[in-house]
């Protein structure tokens, strides 16, 4: 069904919500509520586990449906067989996704209702992961994202964050409206189609010994949601990562580099590109001899003094191309003052077409942070936005660069 216009492009679509056994269960109803706010039908399946933290009651309640539930359903083929169930809906979202359930779904094991589902339908099916930070970064789990990955499965999240079990680090659900834009992108027109994009994401290490490095506090949260936007609105994307935590978001071809040198030549590998986004927090210089053996405490001549060189300029590089320059060069001003006029001189000294300005001193939390507030420069008036989440800030962006900009054009090498 085609929404009407304005609407969300949830409107009319039917969801199977697979609720697993997490403490994100409690989510649940939240994100029942929030899917039939758009319009959207829920019908949910509570695995046995799921039981322990939410209840069939407060889904049925919410989603105005009966609850489908091993105890009850796997014989039950005469009211409403697995397949036919698997199969009357647009998408099978599974929030949350345990790591058992990743595992059941990877190998194609069916023991439980959830999993036949998840093995009979022929929908497309999306997965907000939710467990321990050990057991997502487990090599077991992240093996069965990849081959989930592969199999086209869609995935949102999970989170960095603190966790029930009070430990830090990745395995949070993705919120409730995370997985609804992640699903209304799913759903939604997909305006970049046919275009290749570049990100840059991240910060860069630069190498002062073997064992020693130059880091900045960079995240990758921000490069990588620009990048999962871009590949939700369409495009082919190409995101060119420093080392991060974040994990590849889906549908993106990444390429893991360490050094600012390493980032030039991957980005000049990516091109031909329509879009360029520079958003990693490349080091402005590196040490001018690496040494080839790790610098020992005990020196005759004290602590070592360090010559710096610089680094390329990956944004000014691509926005200075003479040939295949990308059509619309964007870059991020990362600055801890006078925000609005440092961005501005340096779109100028960059050459490249937007700015994205964001103030990174360490009271605003942005760097490592979840959210930012950002301000546009391009050629028109600079253009504050509010306090958005960085997942916000790139789907703006990304709506700002379908709205400025048609496909032909920016494949002449022309902005709008
Ligand atoms: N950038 C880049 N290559 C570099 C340095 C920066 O591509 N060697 C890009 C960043 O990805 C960002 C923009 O340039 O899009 C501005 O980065 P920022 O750190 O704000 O500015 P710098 O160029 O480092 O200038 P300054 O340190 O003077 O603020």
């Amino acid at each position: 069904m085609r929404p009407a216009p304005g609407a969300s492009p949830l409107a009319g679509r039917r969801v199977l919500l697979i609720v697993g056994g997490g403490i994100a269960a409690v989510k649940a109803p939240d994100l029942i509520r929030r899917l039939r706010e758009r319009g959207a039908s829920v019908r949910c399946v509570l695995t046995r586990a799921g039981h322990e933290f939410t209840t069939p009651l407060a889904l049925s309640s919410l989603s105005e449906d009966r609850v489908f539930t091993d105890l009850f359903d796997l014989t039950d083929e005469s009211e409403m067989g697995h397949i036919q169930l698997s199969r009357q809906a647009d998408i099978v979202l599974v929030a949350p996704a345990t790591a058992s359930l990743m595992g059941r779904m990877a190998s194609g094991q069916a023991p439980d209702l959830a999993a036949t589902l998840l093995l009979a339908t022929d929908k497309p099916v999306m997965i907000a992961p939710a467990m321990n930070v050990r057991m997502w970064l487990h090599p077991a789990t992240q093996r069965n994202l990849a081959t989930l990955r592969g199999d086209g499965v869609l995935v949102v999240g999970p989170n960095e964050g603190d966790m029930a079990c009070g430990e830090f680090g990745p395995g949070r659900m993705a919120e409730p409206l995370e997985i609804i834009a992640a699903l209304e992108a799913h759903f939604g027109p997909r305006p970049l189609q046919g275009l290749r994009a570049l990100v840059t994401s991240g910060p860069t290490h630069e190498p002062i010994d073997p064992v020693r490095y130059i880091a900045n506090r960079s995240s990758g949260k921000q490069g990588h949601a620009i990048a999962a936007a871009l590949a939700q609105a369409g495009a082919e994307v190409v995101l060119v990562s420093g080392p991060t935590h974040q994990p590849d978001p889906a549908g993106v071809a990444v390429v893991r580099v360490e050094t600012a040198r390493q980032m030039l030549a991957a980005c000049e590998a990516a091109l031909p590109a329509d879009i360029a986004i520079c958003a990693a927090a490349v080091a402005d210089w590196r040490v001018a001899k690496e040494a080839g053996e790790k610098l020992k405490k005990e020196r005759e001549s004290g602590p070592p003094s360090m010559t710096f060189a610089e680094n390329p300029d990956i944004l000014a590089t691509l926005s200075s191309l003479k040939q295949g320059r990308p059509g619309l060069v964007i870059g991020f001003a990362a600055e801890t003052e006078k925000v609005v006029e440092h961005a501005i001189a340096k779109r100028k000294r960059k050459g490249c077409d937007w700015i994205v300005a964001n103030d990174v001193s360490p009271a605003t939390g942005t760097f490592g942070g979840d959210n930012n507030s950002v301000t546009l420069i391009s050629d028109s008036a600079p253009e504050s936005w509010p306090p958005l989440s960085k997942t916000e800030v790139a789907e703006r962006l990304v709506q700002r660069i379908a709205a400025n900009i048609a496909g032909p054009a920016v494949r002449k090498g022309e902005t709008a």
